[in-house]
């Protein structure tokens, strides 16, 4: 069977690359416990109405980028192609709707959208999100984006910036659709052809399409004009906040987000390393979804963070990282008769977290030396033979110096821990 691959959009994270990965999801656990949240795993398959009644029947992630099939038994599912849907239809669920309490959840995890394959545009792509609920309070948004703050700077990211926006209530939007609606419509010509498709049915993300003449044409639009004095008061009260705790942000009264479920606050994380695809995360408060997808009236807000990108913004920072090395010392052995001896030599040493390979295939030492040399060139090699086994003790030999020296097996875990 010739040629088979992983497929278009997808990615295989090879040993090199998983290390990084583990550092990014550990500092952010690390992160993420300091404020209180807790994980939740939902599963990558659902039925499609989770995802249909809401992030909007006019999305384009549900009307052209959902993997949608039905299965077996004849049931629509998809993929889940974002994380906020699956854990609200959790919560509700499970019950959590009725509880008095604010509920805070994290999850990182792949997400699929059948996208045009690009650079930091995958089909399956990894996010890390969050989701509180119970809070209508714009210090709740706020504290939300201190959390977004500190994960960013927790990975050691610098060049990113935070663009804020308010989509006001549903009455507000309805207003803002025909807000753009009117002032797009007599410059219809100028929009790009999916534009003048989007003016009928969803004229907001306009706003978010990338064509020169639609960005033109959208430095016109100001979305707080439509907005009612109190979700602008919410508003202003959360850019207020942000600005006394130091938080690093801009107003953009063009943001608009892809989903349709935002209500109030929403923004964006973009980064100038990244390219055309320069989000790095983004989400909002959805103040209606809990109720909309059979719950009770729970406010809510969250964000989420697509984790190639972040990789994809470490590596324009800082450069590739260096790979990981797997091992600490290499057992290797004279002849084949020292290899039980060396098994049992590594057991005992991984007992006490050094980190070993010992050598199990009958094969010159000089061969064992050469590949110790090329996994490890500033390691260790213990070396067995027979005397060294009479004697329980190892040869150690320094890769980096060539010099060796005698250790007794009893005191090498100590030994190599002090290097
Ligand atoms: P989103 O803006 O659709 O929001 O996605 C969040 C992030 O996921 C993006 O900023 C981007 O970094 C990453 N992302 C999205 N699509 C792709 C792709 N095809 N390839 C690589 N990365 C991608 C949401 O998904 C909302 N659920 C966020 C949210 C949570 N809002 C409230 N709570």
């Amino acid at each position: 069977m010739a040629g088979l691959k992983a497929l278009g959009g997808t990615s295989d994270i090879l040993p090199d690359e998983a290390a990084a990965w583990q550092a990014l999801e550990e500092k952010a656990r690390r992160v993420l416990r300091r404020y209180g949240y807790q994980e939740i795993r939902t599963p990558l398959i659902e039925e499609a109405a989770v995802f249909t009644r809401s992030l909007g029947e006019a999305a384009e992630i549900v009307t052209k980028q959902m993997y949608l099939f039905e299965d077996r038994g004849g049931r629509s599912v998809a993929l889940r192609p974002e994380g906020t849907a699956s854990v609200v239809r959790a919560f509700i669920e499970h019950g959590l709707d009725r509880t008095a309490s604010v509920s805070r959840f994290y999850y990182a995890g792949p997400m699929f959208r059948a996208e045009r394959p690009q650079a930091g545009r995958r089909r399956q792509f990894h996010q890390l999100g969050v989701e509180v609920f119970g809070s209508a309070s714009p210090y709740q948004d706020v504290e939300v984006l201190c959390l977004l703050r500190r994960l960013l700077e927790g990975w050691g990211l610098s060049g990113w910036a935070l663009k804020v926006n308010s989509l006001g209530c549903r009455e507000d939007r309805r207003r803002m659709v025909d807000q753009v609606r009117r002032q797009m419509s007599p410059h219809r010509a100028k929009l790009c052809h999916d534009c003048q498709e989007r003016l009928e049915k969803n004229p907001l993300r306009i706003l978010d399409c990338k064509e020169k003449g639609c960005i033109q044409l959208s430095q016109a639009v100001d979305l707080l004009e439509s907005v009612c004095p109190t979700c602008r008061e919410h508003f202003e009260q959360v850019t207020r906040t942000l600005q006394a705790l130091q938080v690093p942000f801009q107003r953009d009264a063009h943001l608009v987000r892809g989903l349709e479920y935002y209500t109030r606050t929403a923004f964006e994380v973009i980064h100038s390393g990244l390219g055309a695809h320069n989000a790095l995360g983004g989400g909002g408060r959805y103040d209606d979804l809990v109720e909309q997808m059979g719950g009770a009236a729970v406010p809510a807000t969250g964000f989420a963070v697509g984790l190639e990108r972040v990789l994809l913004a470490l590596e324009s920072e800082q450069g590739k990282p260096p790979a990981a090395r797997p091992w600490d010392a290499f057992v290797a052995t004279v002849s084949p008769a020292q290899i039980g001896e060396a098994l049992a030599l590594a057991e005992s040493l991984r007992q006490e977290e050094v980190r070993v390979f010992a050598n199990v295939e009958d094969r010159p030492l000089r061969r064992q030396l050469e590949q110790a040399s090329k996994w490890m060139p500033d390691g260790f090699v213990f070396i067995l033979g027979e005397e060294e086994v009479a004697k329980g003790i190892v040869t150690v030999r320094n890769l980096s110096t060539g010099k060796q020296e005698q250790v007794r097996h009893s005191e090498l875990a100590r030994w190599i821990k002090g290097r």
